[in-house]
């Protein structure tokens, strides 16, 4: 079925056919209860009707025209946007690596009007930003870049959660021009900083006149808690980068720019035929016209919070759990032992999880999870965890 497909993903035997908020149905009908999300995109559910309704609309009306022209609904999306971000500007592309791509260049452009000629981006030990050769040379995890030199100059990295280490690397060169983090590391394994680590960058980057850069391609739109990580901690960043869930499975991505990072891309600096499609926009205004009038936000938090104590209670003899943690309803659960055959065996059980970095088993529910979901959710995960542990 899938011989023609360049075999860059080790998928799973399953293939779905639908969805309805948090449950998925594969191609023999059969049930599944999604925590993954779509890796953090579909965090409204599968087929929103507030989703669904603006993209037949928008089908109807307009699908494309290119950004030679005005387009209305990108404006409003982007209003939209700021009002919610508290940020200036907006570009819009279409994925995350496209969206962190702008972030890089406003960084390498906004070091050359400092007189830096080669400007560097400082980024952390187990980030990830993305495939492309940019976001590839970003992100620091070695092994997925092996293969692929050589890779972009101008990053350097230094260990998540320290900040002594950015200011090291800060007074060793001078060519630093921003500082690009993830609020909690996704990928590398559901890493959650210390509670002021982001205020403590913001601080280096004003002493610094550093642009603050921060990834919220997974931790945005909700997933936290709060629409954008950054506000647990009362800052703004320079650039702010968003994808997955801003369109709930229609593919955008966006890169906010505030201040003097607001001006630094001007026209032919940067472009995407694709990028604010009216299609997208419409995707993503339904998005957050339904994140923002419930409490689907601030219950991400309390539901967050539930599966983590059910699973503490549920495991708490287990002596192969390191650590449950979450924030929002960004979940991890960490063990001594890689543990990737964990998600076959949830698949069998008609349950979607996802592993990371090895041993951490990382848990993306969509915001609309209901409680009958999280028992279930936590029963059967905790069960296989257990027979996981005594094998
Ligand atoms: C933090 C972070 N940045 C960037 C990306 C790349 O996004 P995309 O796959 O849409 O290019 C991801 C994807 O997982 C991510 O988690």
């Amino acid at each position: 079925m899938t011989s023609h497909i360049m075999p860059t993903y080790a998928r799973q035997s399953v293939t779905f056919a639908r969805g309805e908020g948090a449950w998925l149905w594969d191609t023999d009908g059969r049930r599944y209860l999604d925590s993954v999300a779509g890796i953090a995109v579909c965090n409204l559910g599968h087929a929103h009707p507030a989703v669904h309704e603006a993209l037949c609309r928008q089908s109807k009306t307009l699908l494309h025209t290119s950004n030679l022209y005005g387009v209305e609904l990108q404006s409003q999306l982007a209003d939209k946007l700021i009002e919610l971000s508290g940020m200036d500007n907006v570009f819009f592309s279409n994925s995350g690596a496209e969206a962190n791509e702008a972030a890089i260049k406003i960084a390498r452009k906004y070091g050359h009007q400092q007189g830096i000629d080669n400007p560097v981006v400082l980024t952390m030990e187990k980030s990830f930003h993305g495939r492309t050769m940019g976001t590839l040379s970003a992100t620091g995890n070695t092994k997925i870049k092996q293969g692929f030199a050589p890779l972009l100059a101008g990053f350097t990295h230094v260990p998540y959660n320290d900040v002594p280490a950015i200011e090291a690397a800060i007074a060793a060169d001078k060519n630093i021009v921003a500082i690009l983090v993830e609020p909690v590391q996704g990928e590398g394994g559901v890493n959650i900083p210390a509670a002021d680590y982001l205020n403590q960058i913001r601080a280096l980057c004003d002493r610094h006149n550093l642009l603050l850069m921060l990834d919220e391609i997974q931790t945005g739109a909700g997933r936290t808690g709060r629409f954008l990580a950054y506000q647990h901690n009362g800052i703004l960043p320079d650039v702010c980068t968003m994808a997955k869930a801003l369109g709930n499975g229609v593919p955008i991505g966006a890169c906010l720019a505030r201040g003097k990072a607001a001006d630094v891309l001007q026209a032919g600096n940067h472009g995407s035929t694709f990028g604010g499609n009216p299609l997208a926009c419409s995707a993503a205004l339904a998005v957050l016209e339904t994140l923002t009038t419930g409490t689907l936000i601030a219950d991400a938090q309390t539901k967050g919070a539930r599966i983590c104590q059910l699973f503490k209670d549920a495991l708490t003899d287990n002596p192969h759990i390191v650590d449950i943690r979450h924030k929002g309803l960004m979940i991890g659960i960490e063990l001594d032992r890689p543990c990737g055959e964990l998600v076959g065996k949830a698949l069998a059980q008609g349950l979607l999880i996802n592993v990371t970095a090895d041993s951490t088993i990382r848990l993306l529910p969509p915001l609309i999870i209901d409680d009958a979901q999280i028992i279930t959710l936590t029963e059967t995960l905790a069960a296989l965890i257990q027979e996981f542990s005594r094998q």
